[in-house]
């Protein structure tokens, strides 16, 4: 078969370690795979190049994806167009790695194009699987920006508000937060009353403290207000960015005790680093899955990660409202239990 593997939507962590191991199992099954450029516009504009084994030799060490990918140009309005040049490809299968916009763009497609789905994104948001490749790595990047930034907030006995991504979901925040002991996590799912984080952060003062961290989600916010927006992208399938949470509370946190504190936003950091060993093991199970999901012609099928295993769910599956962090989750209490705010 000739097969066409994309990758759509913000880069994550394991990208490259997904496309090495595709490549490899399906060019060990006889295959023939095409990585198509930049998500939807490689097809759109029809640039896609062959696959050979030396291409995709020890890609999975790096972030980043070598195929280009792009969190803009959708397929709204453009359907037909797209079925077309699809068409021409005449590729067998797609293998499209993306996150819920890659998904919901290739939606209506579902059981016209021959599809697997790759789910992908750091901030582990998404319906259908426990955890996504790239959320370990992006936590890792936190923890050790809290490692590093513990050593001069104590040595000023200073505030820091660490910024991390997620958008409406904190789950990098509390992993990450979490890992790295923060002092305090702040998620959307929570939002914070300004009173409890104000007398969390006197009694630490109080206790002797030098240093505080709080790490704090792109999308957390107070009670009865919503999430700041810093920006927006326009053909973006979303076209928000949140963030400016971290500095305004530093600001606040100034005004409010005259504490001295500091802002880090850690942004893209959080997707550059070399994947992990846990995610380049899970990238590795998840592209020999595509290769029988291929193998068995198993169409419109995904890959997630269930009670501790790769398996096969319908793409569909992806398509839902992002998962959020419940408020029973054991992680929350986990941090309470060693005295870390959420
Ligand atoms: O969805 C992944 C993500 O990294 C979000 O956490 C973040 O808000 C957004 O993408 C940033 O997008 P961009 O690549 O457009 O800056």
């Amino acid at each position: 078969m000739r097969l066409g593997i994309m990758t759509g939507g913000g880069d994550a962590p394991g990208l490259n370690g997904v496309i090495e191991a595709v490549t490899k199992t399906l060019l060990g099954m006889g295959h023939t795979v095409y990585g198509i450029h930049d998500g939807f516009e490689g097809i759109f504009n029809h640039r896609m190049e062959l696959l050979t084994e030396q291409q995709v030799n020890g890609i999975h060490a790096f972030a980043g994806t070598i195929l280009g990918t792009s969190n803009k140009s959708g397929i709204d309005g453009r359907a037909e167009e797209f079925l077309t040049k699809y068409q021409q490809l005449k590729l067998n299968g797609l293998i499209a790695a993306g996150g819920d916009g890659t998904f919901k763009g290739l939606a209506m497609f579902n059981g016209v194009i021959p599809l697997i789905g790759v789910p992908k994104t750091i901030d582990n948001d998404l319906s259908g699987t426990d955890v996504t490749f790239g959320y370990a790595t992006a936590c890792s990047v936190v923890a050790n920006a809290i490692d590093k930034l513990r050593t001069t907030a104590d040595a000023h006995k200073r505030n820091i508000f660490l910024e991390t991504m997620g958008r409406t979901a904190g789950w990098i925040a509390l992993g990450g937060g979490l890992a790295g002991y923060a002092d305090g996590i702040l998620i959307p799912e929570k939002p914070f009353d300004f009173n409890q984080l104000k007398d969390f952060i006197m009694s630490k003062r109080a206790e002797g403290k030098r240093g505080l961290i709080i790490a704090v989600a792109e999308g957390a916010h107070p009670q009865g207000k919503s999430a700041k927006v810093s920006f927006t992208v326009s053909n973006s399938p979303e076209a928000v960015r949140l963030g400016g949470i971290a500095e305004y509370l530093a600001r606040w946190c100034d005004s409010e005790m005259e504490e001295e504190s500091r802002h880090v936003v850690l942004g893209h950091l959080q997707r550059a680093e070399p994947p992990t060993t846990v995610d380049r093991f899970f990238t590795l199970s998840i592209g020999t899955m595509v290769g029988s999901l291929v193998q068995q012609s198993a169409w419109g099928q995904a890959v997630s990660y269930k009670n501790g295993q790769v398996v096969a769910v319908p793409i569909e599956d992806f398509m839902g409202p992002p998962r959020l962090i419940s408020l029973d989750h054991p992680w929350l209490s986990i941090a309470k239990s060693v005295g870390i705010f959420v």
